[in-house]
């Protein structure tokens, strides 16, 4: 059973006063559950068009896309919706954090819709997620008062706290500095594979795109698997060896993946 599949989609707008235009054609691609898949392409190459319709917010103009095997179209709005809330998380490049509203408060919203025992211990739930995260210690702080890899971690706080079975990220480091960036992008690993998640990162830096396991490259809106030596995924080793702090031994290694998450708010605070 795949977990999303896009078959021969194509995505075409029709821009006022202009010809048709053709964003994206002829995509298939399937996630299965657990997968971790990485698309490179160029600015206006249609990444952000096909993230849309990976995350159910746009439906194709032809092909199909199912969710559990069961296409979607056939879905109202309001069910699209809500299945979205459920089982997808979006890590965007902008925070989108809310500004007059605490940490906790920010990750705390998405389980304000939410029912029964989860709605009553959404504090909690929420505050372990901040935890997990490594913000345990800021909980209380306002967005303006984290830094820009803190901020990016709320945000993924926020995004993963009801426990998504799709992680979609659109250049989730795009505005992180590169230490900061990989450090987040270990987060994001670290949370998906506890969880069981599938990732899609849609990236143009070949170094993020290389922690996933598959490989995509889009190119005018046509979706092509890659499998250029290149894009051999990195081992644990070479992922180590880019992050801020280097283990000093095996032992150190625990300990190591903990402070690479620390690393950076040390040096920027
Ligand atoms: N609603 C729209 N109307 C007209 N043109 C669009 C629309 N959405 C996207 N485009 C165009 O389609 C191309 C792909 O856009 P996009 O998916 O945002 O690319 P990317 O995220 O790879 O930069 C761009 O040339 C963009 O200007
Ligand atoms: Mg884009």
């Amino acid at each position: 059973m795949s977990l999303l599949r896009l078959e021969d989609v194509t995505r075409t707008v029709i821009p006022p006063d202009q010809p048709a235009l053709t964003i994206l054609s002829g995509v298939n691609l399937t996630i299965e559950p657990g997968d971790h898949v990485s698309i490179v392409g160029r600015s206006g190459s249609g990444k952000s068009t096909l993230l849309n319709l990976l995350g159910l917010l746009d439906l194709p103009t032809s092909g199909v896309i199912s969710f559990d095997d069961r296409p979607v179209k056939s879905y109202s709005s309001a069910r699209r919706d809500r299945l979205r809330g459920a089982s997808i998380g979006f890590v965007f490049q902008q925070f989108n954090l809310l500004a007059g509203r605490t940490a906790l408060e920010n990750v705390t919203m998405p389980l304000l819709y939410s029912s029964g025992r989860t709605f009553w211990q959404r504090k909690r739930i929420a505050a372990e997620m901040l935890e997990l995260v490594g913000l345990g210690h800021r909980l209380n702080s306002m967005p303006d008062r984290l830094s820009g890899g803190e901020q990016q971690r709320v945000a993924i706080a926020r995004s993963l706290v009801r426990g998504p079975r799709l992680i979609l990220a659109d250049e989730p480091t795009g505005a992180l500095d590169l230490d900061t960036g990989q450090s987040v992008m270990e987060l994001i690993d670290d949370v998906a594979e506890r969880t069981g998640a599938a990732q899609v990162v849609i990236t143009h830096d070949p170094m993020i795109a290389r922690r996933a396991r598959r490989h995509f490259r889009l190119d005018r809106g046509i979706l092509t698997p890659v499998d250029d030596p290149a894009f051999e995924p990195l081992t644990r080793r070479e992922m180590r060896e880019m992050a801020p702090v280097e283990p000093s031994g095996d032992a150190a290694e625990d300990e190591a993946d903990v402070l690479d998450m620390f690393a950076d708010d040390r040096r920027e605070s």
